[in-house]
Formats: C-alpha cells, sequence, structure tokens
C-alpha cells in the first residue's frame, strides 16, 4: 500500500513547512479544495520544488456537464499533476468525454472516480442516492471502469468488492483511514491499516493524523513501518 498525506492546513506556508518536514518520503501529497482554493498552481510547483519525487494527487472532485469537465481535465493534466478525481455520479458519459480528451495529450494523470464519500453513512446516503452504499459504489465502480478510468474514492470496506467486479489492477484510494484507531472526526467509515491491507487497498488517504500531530513525521515513520503497509 501507498500513503496519501492530505494537506488539509490553513495556511500555505503550514503546508509546505509540512512537505519539508516529510520531504524524505516517497509518498503521496493530495491537494484538495482548502488548498487549491486558497493556493493554486503555485502550490503544485512549490510541493514539486520542495521534492519532485512527491506524487501530486489534486483532490477537486470534478462534476459538471461532460465538455466542461473534459475541460477541466486538460487543464489540470497541463499542470503536471500525478492524479486527480471526478465524480462517479457525473456520469459514465461524462467520465468517457474526460478519459477521451486526455487520450489526445502526451502524457495524462491518473484519474480516479468518487464513489460515496466517506462522511456518508447508509441512511445520509440513502437520502440522496436512495440505495445503500455498498451497492451503488460496486455500481459507480463499474461504471467508471467501463468508461476507462484508473481507479476509484471508496471507503476501505467497499475496496476488495469493487476490485472483485473490476480488475484486481483497478486502483482503490481510501480516505477515513484513521492508521491506529484515531479519532474519526466527521467520517462515517473509517478504517485502519489492518483492514485497508486485507481488503486490497492500494492507497490509503490521512489527513488530521498526520498534520495535526505534534510530530507528523513520526506518524509518517510508523506508518510506512507498519507491515500491513510491506506488499506481500
Ligand atoms: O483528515 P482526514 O484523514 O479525515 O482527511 C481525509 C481527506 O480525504 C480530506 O481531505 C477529505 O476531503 C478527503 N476525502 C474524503 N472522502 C472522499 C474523498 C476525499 O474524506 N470520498
Amino acid at each position: 500500500m501507498e500513503l496519501c498525506v492530505a494537506l488539509d492546513k490553513p495556511e500555505m506556508e503550514q503546508t509546505l513547512a509540512l512537505a519539508r518536514e516529510l520531504r524524505e518520503f516517497d509518498i503521496w501529497m493530495k491537494v484538495g479544495f482548502r488548498s487549491f482554493i486558497r493556493d493554486g498552481r503555485n502550490l503544485i510547483d512549490e510541493l514539486k520544488a520542495i521534492n519532485p519525487g512527491f506524487k501530486i494527487f489534486l483532490d477537486l472532485k470534478l462534476y459538471d456537464i461532460p465538455n466542461t469537465m473534459a475541460d477541466a481535465a486538460e487543464e489540470i493534466a497541463k499542470m503536471g499533476v500525478d492524479m486527480f478525481n471526478v465524480h462517479a455520479s457525473s456520469g459514465e458519459k461524462a467520465m468517457k468525454t474526460v478519459m477521451q480528451r486526455l487520450g489526445g495529450l502526451d502524457r495524462r494523470p491518473l484519474v480516479l472516480a468518487v464513489t460515496a464519500l466517506t462522511s456518508f453513512d447508509n441512511e445520509s446516503f440513502g437520502y440522496i442516492y436512495n440505495e445503500n452504499i455498498a451497492q451503488k459504489a460496486d455500481r459507480f465502480a463499474k461504471d467508471s471502469f467501463d468508461a476507462g478510468l484508473d481507479g476509484v474514492v471508496c471507503s476501505a470496506f467497499e475496496s476488495a468488492s469493487i476490485k472483485n467486479i473490476t480488475s484486481e489492477n483497478f486502483l482503490t484510494l481510501t480516505p477515513g483511514i484513521r492508521p491506529f484507531g484515531e479519532d474519526a472526526g466527521d467520517q462515517a467509515r473509517v478504517a485502519d491499516l489492518a483492514v485497508a491491507k486485507s481488503e486490497e487497498v492500494d492507497i490509503i488517504v490521512v489527513g488530521r493524523p498526520i498534520y495535526k500531530a505534534d510530530n507528523p513525521k513520526a506518524v509518517v515513520e510508523k506508518i510506512l513501518g507498519d507491515s500491513s503497509m510491506q506488499t506481500a
């Protein structure tokens, strides 16, 4: 499993200080709404300057009409990020249009689709989608796979089932990870490292347990050193 650190700090300088502290690790850096709305492309360039080996995941969860999504995807690809995401609920047509557009470029980032946000429980999810999370997540994953995407964002609990109905090479990236059982915060479906491993997760996303820790570097070291992170 690989580790992706969510950079949801309140100021750019704090984000960069965290990145400098973690510069020696082979990890993903997740730039989400908070950081990107505030700091924009400059942040991506600064992160790559700190460690060109950082893999950048731009977590903007695109959701719009197909042409607008494809336009946005093309601009994201030009920024040189390594991975970004869309909402699977934007529909198979929108996802296909994104992949067609990216297919015309020399180099494209990995593209993932969000199935169900990990902050949903079954009741709050059902209110919007009229279906239970596990079934709908499987269906969204199948749509994303058929549209040619590289994988999905899901909870650890859906990962193995999704690989089963798509392909073992179809990536699963899972937020809501509390590596050693830390406080869940607003996440409803949290899993620890052992669950993530048993569910065949490819990339775990960890935010608050790292960036709010007194010693983020020690937490990252502990996570990367855990036996669940090693490939069998
Ligand atoms: O602090 P925590 O570890 O809960 O952070 C999880 C990160 O993953 C946040 O940046 C959140 O926006 C993001 N995320 C999520 N659920 C998704 C997709 C992204 O929690 N389905």
